[in-house]
């Protein structure tokens, strides 16, 4: 009989339906739950955006006001998981230490067993409100710091950054991390999300779910290519040497980090919107160079290979001017798509099957000892 075909990474198979977002890479267009990201973007805060993806509908005041009010009552760092943190060293990769930090959340949660949608949804607005505390200690305990107590007069991304920096930047500040929070929100079946479907189809919880996502996000392929994204800059170094640089990396056949994309293969929906609030941070802190560099490097890599930009690469610099260490800037993305991640998670469970797929053998035959 004919050997079953392979689709090796998956590549173009679908394996479910969802109603979550959708991804167009014909018209360049990415929508989460029928909105168009760029105007989610340019109109909604980031709660609201958590809220739409959850529930299917954006909120009303009133929804948005109960949302807000539970996330910001649950910012503060837990005791337990503050100890945990401390008890790792601060050479630890901060993937790892946001690893470890939701499954300590897990641990210690009692509904954690409860995998109804009102406990789910409830645990998702719990870890919405966490991951920001874990994700500033980390980094201020790397650089020597106290930890930064929240503030709940603050809206999400303004309380983001006031718990990593010790004090709220320009509002043009807050609205580049708010405007980076909602685009990298959701993106359908990408790794991260697939592996929280993997793990939740054997009806595992939510926080081994959430913790599998983190492991798939970590590497450079995926959400780590926003941290890579830095990596390049900083071995580039300045603009006039973009080109030579991309010359020597394509030739020792290095993948260009923050450039292509599995699904979109002429250039990332999210990339201009991200882009102009980068330049606003360009102008912010008087950083031409940056932009410079970042230009040189884009069109050359067009020239070369014809490949665009992906989000990480406007993001990367973003939060680099915004004053993240560039090991911090995936447990950034961690932040954002934990909304994404739950999203999923409870669409999984709505309509459960095992994920379950088969292999082609191409070992040895049959043999005997
Ligand atoms: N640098 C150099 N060459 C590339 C790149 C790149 N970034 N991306 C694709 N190519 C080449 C690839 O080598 C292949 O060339 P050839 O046909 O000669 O072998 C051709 O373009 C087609 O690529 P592909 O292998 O079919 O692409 P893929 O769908 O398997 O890979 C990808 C997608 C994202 C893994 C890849 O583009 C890549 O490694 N990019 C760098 C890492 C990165 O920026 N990742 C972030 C992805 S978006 C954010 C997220 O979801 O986390």
């Amino acid at each position: 009989s004919a050997e079953p075909e392979i689709r090796k990474g998956l590549a173009g198979v679908v394996v479910d339906r969802t109603a979550i977002s959708k991804v167009n890479p014909d018209t360049n267009s990415l929508l989460y739950r029928g909105y168009p990201v760029q105007e989610l973007a340019a109109r909604c805060s980031f709660e609201e955006v958590a809220y739409l993806l959850w529930h299917g509908e954006l909120p009303t005041p009133e929804q948005l006001a109960e949302l807000e009010r539970a996330e910001r009552s649950q910012r503060a760092l837990d005791p337990n998981v503050k100890a945990v943190i401390d008890s790792l060293p601060t050479t630890a990769h901060p993937m790892d230490v946001v690893r470890t930090a939701l499954s300590v959340i897990g641990a210690n949660d009692p509904t954690t067993e409860d995998s109804s949608r009102g406990s789910n949804l409830a645990k998702s607005v719990r870890l919405l409100a966490q991951i920001p505390a874990v994700v500033a200690y980390d980094q201020r305990r790397r650089r020597g710091e106290d930890l930064v107590p929240p503030r709940d007069d603050l809206d999400y991304s303004a309380n983001f950054l006031h718990m990593t920096f010790g004090e709220v930047p320009a509002p043009v500040v807050v609205d580049a991390f708010r405007v980076s929070m909602v685009l990298y929100a959701e993106h359908s079946f990408n790794a991260s999300t697939f592996t929280a479907r993997v793990i939740t189809s054997t009806l595992s919880d939510l926080y081994s779910a959430v913790v599998g996502a983190v492991g798939a996000l970590k590497g450079p392929l995926h959400g780590g290519a926003n941290e890579a994204v830095m990596h390049v800059f900083d071995e580039i170094g300045d603009a006039s040497k973009a080109e030579s640089w991309l010359d020597q990396a394509l030739a020792e056949k290095r993948k260009i980090m923050g450039f292509g994309h599995r699904v979109y293969k002429h250039g990332d929906s999210r990339v201009p919107t991200m882009k102009a609030a980068l330049d606003t941070l360009v102008a912010e802190y008087g950083r031409k160079d940056l932009a410079d560099l970042y230009d040189r490097l884009e069109a050359a890599m067009t020239d070369r290979k014809n490949i665009q930009p992906n989000l990480d690469y406007p993001s990367g610099p973003a939060y680099h001017l915004m004053g993240f260490d560039t090991l911090t800037f995936t447990p950034l993305f961690v932040a954002s798509r934990i909304t994404g991640w739950t999203a999923h998670i409870m669409e999984q469970l709505e309509s459960n099957a095992l994920i379950r797929p088969l292999s082609l053998y191409d070992g040895p035959d049959e043999r005997h000892l």
